[in-house]
């Protein structure tokens, strides 16, 4: 299934609480996700969006063919060697003329709630180093890193075994409460964008 641009109606545009509907603000959650914990964390973005009565397509992201009738865009990727997918990369480049003059919002999904006190704190610098290469090109409202789910499986045994001796632990990491207040920025600053920031 491939997603946008559709026609959407963009007479008048409701987003949160107390809006008359007509026609609803759309958006796209997509994302890049090998092991398929991102993609867990855009469904719950997707799905919280959706109960602010924005209209929400989540797909990956070579499932989107265009971004042009979007309210505004989520995108998301796993974090390999510090660093977006190139996928999720490419999906950027592409799309920068259309996300820059829209509002944007990029995640990163990686592992620093598998890691012991010290590491994690380095591992949180990842996200905006992660995201650094993209906020010039598509100048995004927010950003965000988020712990994913980290398994043996992911691993070969050289990099399980580091990961062993780094005191590193195996589990799902997604903090959800964290992940829908995120969402709750986004639909915030969604409405803001859709109502203009001077607008009663
Ligand atoms: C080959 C590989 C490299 C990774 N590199 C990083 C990294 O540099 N930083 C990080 O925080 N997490 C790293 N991780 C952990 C993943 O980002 C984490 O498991 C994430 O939840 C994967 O998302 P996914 O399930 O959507 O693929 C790596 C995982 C793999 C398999």
């Amino acid at each position: 299934m491939t997603f946008g641009p559709a026609a959407v109606p963009a007479a008048s545009r409701t987003v949160g609480e107390g809006s008359e509907e007509v026609s609803p603000v759309r958006v796209l959650v997509t994302y890049v996700s090998p092991d398929g914990s991102t993609r867990g964390v855009a469904e719950r973005v997707a799905q919280r969006l959706r109960e602010t009565a924005v209209r929400v397509d989540c797909a990956p992201v070579h499932d989107v063919r265009g971004v042009g009738d979007y309210d505004g865009v989520v995108v998301g990727s796993a974090l390999h060697g510090r660093a977006w997918l190139p996928e999720a990369a490419d999906f950027l480049s592409v799309h920068a003329g259309d996300l820059v003059v829209r509002p944007v919002w990029l995640f990163s999904v990686g592992m620093p709630g598998a890691l012991a006190r010290p590491l994690r704190t380095l591992a949180m610098r990842e996200g905006p180093l992660a995201v650094a290469p993209y906020v010039e090109l598509v100048r995004p409202r927010g950003t965000r890193l988020f712990s994913g789910v980290v398994s043996k499986q992911q691993f070969p045994a050289v990099s399980r075994l580091v990961l062993r001796l780094m005191g590193a632990r195996f589990g799902d990491f997604r903090r959800w409460p964290d992940i829908d207040a995120w969402a709750d920025e986004i639909a915030h600053g969604l409405a803001e964008s859709v109502r203009g920031p001077h607008a009663s």
